[in-house]
């Protein structure tokens, strides 16, 4: 590790992802690995200030370290949601800079928020105000047809002047108007060369590279230049990535659980959460991919997703998935027909 690096309990994180990353992913993803960084999902100032704060907040202890993301642009009202946030127990506060979508832009908040690094460096210092976890910003390299790494790195310095030390750098432009923000996270290039710079120019501050990233030998190479990284659909769709990280990237000693150990785990979970009225499937969307790449895989995606057998809320639906692993190996056609998204 060279000299700047920062040792960051950010290391290796996974990814705010709206719809993917609630409490019952994050807890899959816990049981995978003790030291991953998990971020929520985005939730809005709006909807936290007027709508239902426990549904929003509410997370099970044993998901920690967990940071909260928060959506908006008005820093009184991010100040007030932070605090919440603190007071909820999360480790840090997010904001998202790097939000494409329409929807977000007309709140005006998400990624056209580059666009106004001063009104950024203003929430960010009304939210440091009011907490005292760390509150970090997530980013795009460049909106729109920027392409100039002076953009990005005038970002990050004024808003760093405001206090921020912890950027995350999705490493590619959004472009506000004509892609979906699917589009948004595969077409615009990826630069890690951006995210390296900024580690470069700024090596006091913590820099997190994000973008499609996908094993931990690319982690590892990545960590040569920054000092974490942050997966978002590859620890989503193969959850069992996350196992290794302990070992290989926070010097744990401690064996991770196998596949069968996770789903044991994962069962118990089911078993407590169906008590407190949760929908099994709910929590079993999120473990589709567990076994991905494992012969009989299908099959245990299958089973998992059928909603009428789900909605019986019996657990016998894991023993039922797995009957269908540790089968012959399946052809290889059906690995290849694994289309997500
Ligand atoms: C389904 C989905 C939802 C996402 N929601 C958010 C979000 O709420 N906040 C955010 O900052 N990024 C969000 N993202 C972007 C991810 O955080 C991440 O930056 C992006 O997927 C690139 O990382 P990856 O290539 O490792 O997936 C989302 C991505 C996906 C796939």
């Amino acid at each position: 590790m060279s000299a700047n690096r920062i040792a960051s309990p950010r290391r290796v994180s996974v990814a705010p992802m709206m719809d993917w990353t609630d409490r019952h992913c994050r807890s899959l993803h816990r049981f995978i690995s003790r030291h991953t960084w998990l971020y929520t999902e985005m939730v809005t100032t709006g909807a936290l200030l007027h709508g239902d704060v426990p549904r929003h907040l509410a997370f099970t202890p044993g998901e920690a370290p967990v940071a909260l993301q928060l959506g908006g642009s008005e820093p009184a009202d991010l100040a007030r949601s932070a605090k919440l946030g603190e007071q909820w127990g999360y480790d840090e506060i997010n904001l998202n800079c790097g939000c494409p979508s329409e929807r977000v832009q007309r709140g005006a908040f998400g990624a056209c928020l580059m666009n106004e690094p001063q009104l950024v460096a203003d929430c960010v210092k009304a939210m440091r105000d009011a907490v005292s976890v760390p509150v970090t910003v997530k980013h795009r390299i460049g909106v729109d047809a920027v392409e100039d790494y002076a953009f990005v790195r005038d970002f990050v310095g004024t808003i760093a002047d405001a206090g921020c030390t912890v950027f995350i750098v999705h490493a590619r432009n959004a472009i506000l108007k004509g892609l979906s923000p699917k589009e948004n996270r595969e077409i615009p290039p990826l630069k890690y060369d951006y995210a390296y710079r900024l580690k470069r120019d700024f090596p006091k501050l913590e820099i997190i590279i994000n973008g499609g990233i996908k094993t931990l030998d690319e982690v590892a190479e990545h960590l040569e230049h920054v000092d974490g990284v942050m997966l978002g659909r590859e620890a989503y769709h193969n959850p069992y990535v996350l196992a290794d990280v302990d070992a290989r990237f926070y010097g744990s000693s401690e064996a991770a659980l196998t596949r069968d150990e996770v789903e044991a785990r994962l069962v118990d979970y089911c078993a407590s959460e169906i008590a407190r009225g949760t929908y099994l499937g709910a929590i079993t969307r999120h473990a589709l991919g567990l076994y991905r790449g494992e012969a009989g895989a299908r099959g245990w995606r299958r089973v998992l997703s059928d909603n009428r057998k789900l909605a019986k809320g019996d657990l016998a639906i894991f023993a039922e998935a797995r009957a269908h692993l540790r089968g012959p190996m399946e052809a290889p056609a059906e690995l290849s027909s694994e289309i997500f998204e």
